[in-house]
């Protein structure tokens, strides 16, 4: 069953549609890739999906109820947005960023390192002076104090090292396998998100114009390829 839906959905500012009557699901434990060029609306479909942008038309829902514009509200609900902006305190240290993020009742702060036991030495380091990849841990880190159902991820691997993408999109996988968070990924990297992704789509103009299984888009990234200049694809459903 798909824990988040999105159903014709268009978005976008101002004048201008940016997103069209998109459909996208993602189930319980599955992560879909978001993928395609600069400016397709990857980042725009995430916004509408969390409620920060409001669906100009079709519907947005998790758990089949509607997706409404208190993002904090969709937040206690497991609605969870990783922003590409990372939106730390970059003058805190990773403990006091931490504190800020966890939840009265919810889990302690420290219970977020269990999955990311790589910060465990840094809590007392002000996250200015962590790395591109320890920050994005530290962004993981945080949405897990959320406690998501849905996790959406707007390119974690902005300005990382392919090997540090390598280390942090495992784990984004793990929480779908062991948690069964739903995860919405956004990613330039086109072949490692394939790589941990169960289903993939390429948005091209705010349009779908290919999905399939990532198993599949992988083995024809010509393909892929080609829908990130706009062709669709026998494979587009
Ligand atoms: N706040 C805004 N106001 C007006 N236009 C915007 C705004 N944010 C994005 N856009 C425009 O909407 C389009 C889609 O942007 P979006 O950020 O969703 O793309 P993206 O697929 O995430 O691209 P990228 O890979 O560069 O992050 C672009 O043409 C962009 O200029
Ligand atoms: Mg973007």
């Amino acid at each position: 069953m798909s824990v988040l839906e999105l159903r014709g959905v268009s978005a976008g500012y101002g004048a201008a549609a940016v997103v069209r009557d998109l459909d996208l699901s993602v189930a319980a434990g599955e992560v879909v890739t978001l993928l395609g060029p600069n400016g397709a609306g990857k980042t725009t479909t995430l916004k509408t999906a969390v409620g920060l942008l409001p669906a100009r038309s079709g519907e947005v829902t998790v758990l089949g109820r509607p997706v409404g514009r208190r993002v904090d509200r969709n937040a206690r609900a497991g609605l969870v947005l990783v922003p590409d902006s990372r939106a730390l305190f970059p003058g805190l240290t990773v403990r006091e960023n931490l504190w800020l993020a966890a939840r009265r009742g919810g889990p302690g702060w420290a219970s977020a390192l269990d999955r990311l036991p790589r910060l465990a030495p840094l809590v007392d380091r002000r996250v200015a002076l962590l790395s591109g990849g320890e920050q994005q841990m530290l962004a993981l880190a945080k949405a897990l104090l959320a406690q998501p159902r849905v996790l959406l991820v707007d390119e974690l691997s902005m300005g990382l090292s392919p090997v540090a993408v390598q280390e942090l999109l495992p784990i984004v996988r793990s929480l779908a396998d062991d948690l069964s968070v739903a995860v919405l990924l956004v990613e330039q990297h086109v072949d490692l998100a394939l790589g941990i992704a169960d289903r993939g789509l390429v948005l091209h103009h705010g349009r779908v114009v290919l999905e399939g299984a990532a198993a599949d888009l992988l083995a024809d990234r010509e393909a892929v390829h080609r829908a990130y200049f706009g062709g669709t694809d026998a494979a587009h459903a």
